[in-house]
């Protein structure tokens, strides 16, 4: 059968499988260089040896990195049926069930159409003043606090308002009481689902481990509050606009029906874990940025002041701070919260002239493509001045929120929160690193600090607006 742009060609076996690193070594395979120098930089190292596309096998997983904007391309957008979510997201469907990030094909798609107007512009102008007044409230408490300066580990503070935020704009419940059950749940859902990840040997849920019964715990609860929650926002009309409230309204478009309860909740926990921790990494990468930028701050600072006048930022002054995305843009080009998407190969096929095949675990990485030195000139260095109005580059070569069909549903609720946030910090503080923060990327699902992002913190005095 010939192959097409949207099909997989056919991979005779005379094709080579791409490079792997010469360090592998049998029935472990890339395994001790990665644990000694972690995914990332294991994954930065064999990209320079090797070049765009190349193995990194760990145990029996047969993994492929790939770097080039076109493989990324041919793997979401063209090729994407060969390319399915597979036991990669394993651990999430233990949390959030069968929601959007998980699901696959047609019923994706369904849900998909379903769920699109939910994060229109209209309705992102509802949410938009929680996130004003959530940012404005933290740095009420940072005042109180902290004094007029401190040192901080700004990762936690940025996790716990984005929280605050999705959590408010979902389910209009101010998760800031650390002690309600609903966040205690969470927390500890949370906590277990992290330790799981990490570690090598993830046994079924039903052996009953002291991290499984933990974890069973949690889940219990988190469904009880969940559930509690959806039923109270079925029974109470207090007219406060939530995402849940939202997704409650939609109809199937074949059958008329609305979401069950089992959707609203595998909904607003896919939305809860998806749309927190990605944004709070962006902010910290930012600030960790920014502290060793201050020619950028300044520029930043001046915006912020010339459009706000001491205001709290809006959804309405986001156009007008363009520098600020510019700086939100560059941050995610050199720190994607995502580092790279992860999909199981149906058939064989051929990237780069190389052979995948079916089974493999190919991981097109935006950390890399988005230092590509033939996509980006000068990589390494910070410059927010590359995301000026009308700079051309390949579809692919940034794709922070992913692209094509399955690009991130959040990508516009989160930059709006960004600006809004970062804005507010700017406008509010100054900040240097600590000269004890020693800090480096590393990744888990998501792209972490490697220890605390200790700041030195300073609380600029209150400017009223005139
Ligand atoms: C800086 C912040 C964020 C980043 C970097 C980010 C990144 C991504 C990426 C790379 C994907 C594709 C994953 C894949 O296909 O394997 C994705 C999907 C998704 N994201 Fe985000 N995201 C962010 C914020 C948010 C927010 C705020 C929400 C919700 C409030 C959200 C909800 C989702 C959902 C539901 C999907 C699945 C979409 C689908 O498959 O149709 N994300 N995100």
């Amino acid at each position: 059968m010939p192959s097409t742009p949207n099909s997989p060609p056919e991979s005779p076996l005379s094709i080579p499988l791409p490079p792997a690193p010469k360090t592998r070594i049998p029935l472990l395979g890339a395994l001790p260089l990665v644990t000694k120098h972690g995914l990332l930089k294991a994954s930065l190292t064999c990209w320079r040896e090797l070049g765009d596309t190349f193995q990194l096998p760990i145990g029996s997983r047969q993994m492929v990195v790939l770097a080039h904007p076109d493989h990324a391309q041919a793997i979401l957008k063209k090729r994407r049926k060969n390319y399915i979510k597979g036991s990669a997201y394993r651990n999430f469907r233990m949390l959030a069930g069968d929601g959007l990030l998980t699901r696959e094909g047609e019923r994706w798609l369904k849900r998909r159409r379903l769920m699109q107007p939910t994060f229109q512009a209209k309705n992102i102008h509802l949410l938009a003043p929680l996130m004003t007044r959530l940012s404005g409230k933290m740095i009420e408490r940072w005042r109180g606090q902290f004094g007029e300066r401190a040192t901080v580990d700004i990762h936690p503070e940025m996790v716990l308002l984005t929280q605050q935020i999705v959590g408010e704009a979902l389910f209009g419940l101010d998760i800031s009481d650390r002690s309600e059950d609903a966040t205690r749940a969470l927390d500890d859902a949370l906590a277990c689902f992290s330790k799981r990840g990490n570690s090598a040997a993830q046994l079924p849920l039903w052996i009953p481990t002291r991290g499984n019964l933990k974890l069973r715990r949690a889940l219990r609860t988190l469904d009880k509050t969940v559930y509690g929650i959806i039923d109270q926002a079925r029974h109470t009309r207090d007219g406060t606009q939530t995402l849940l409230r939202m997704l409650m309204e939609v109809r199937e478009a074949d059958t008329g029906e609305p979401l069950s309860d089992l959707d609203l909740r595998d909904e607003t926990i896919t939305l809860f874990l998806a749309g927190h921790e990605t944004t709070a990494l962006t902010l910290t990468w930012a600030l960790y940025v920014l502290a060793q930028h201050s020619d950028v701050v300044e520029r930043l600072y001046t915006e912020v002041s010339e459009v706000l006048d001491g205001r709290l930022p809006t959804i309405d002054d986001c156009d007008k701070l363009v520098y600020t995305r510019m700086v939100i843009d560059e941050v995610l080009r050199l720190y994607p919260a995502v580092w790279t998407v992860a999909r199981n190969t149906v058939d064989d096929d051929e990237l780069g002239g190389f052979r995948i095949p079916a089974g493999s675990i190919v991981l097109p990485s935006a950390y890399l493509t988005h230092r590509h030195p033939d996509f980006w000139p000068d990589p390494e260095r910070f410059n927010p001045d590359r995301f000026r109005a009308g700079a051309k580059r390949h579809e692919f070569a940034y794709y922070p929120f992913s692209q094509g069909p399955r690009i991130c549903i959040g990508n516009s609720f989160s930059l709006i929160e960004s600006q809004i946030i970062l804005a507010t910090i700017i406008q509010n503080c100054t900040f240097t690193l600590d000269p004890s923060c020693r800090v480096e990327p590393r990744t888990q699902i998501t792209l972490r600090p490697s220890g605390p992002v200790r700041m030195q913190l300073a609380l600029r005095p209150q400017k009223i607006p005139a």
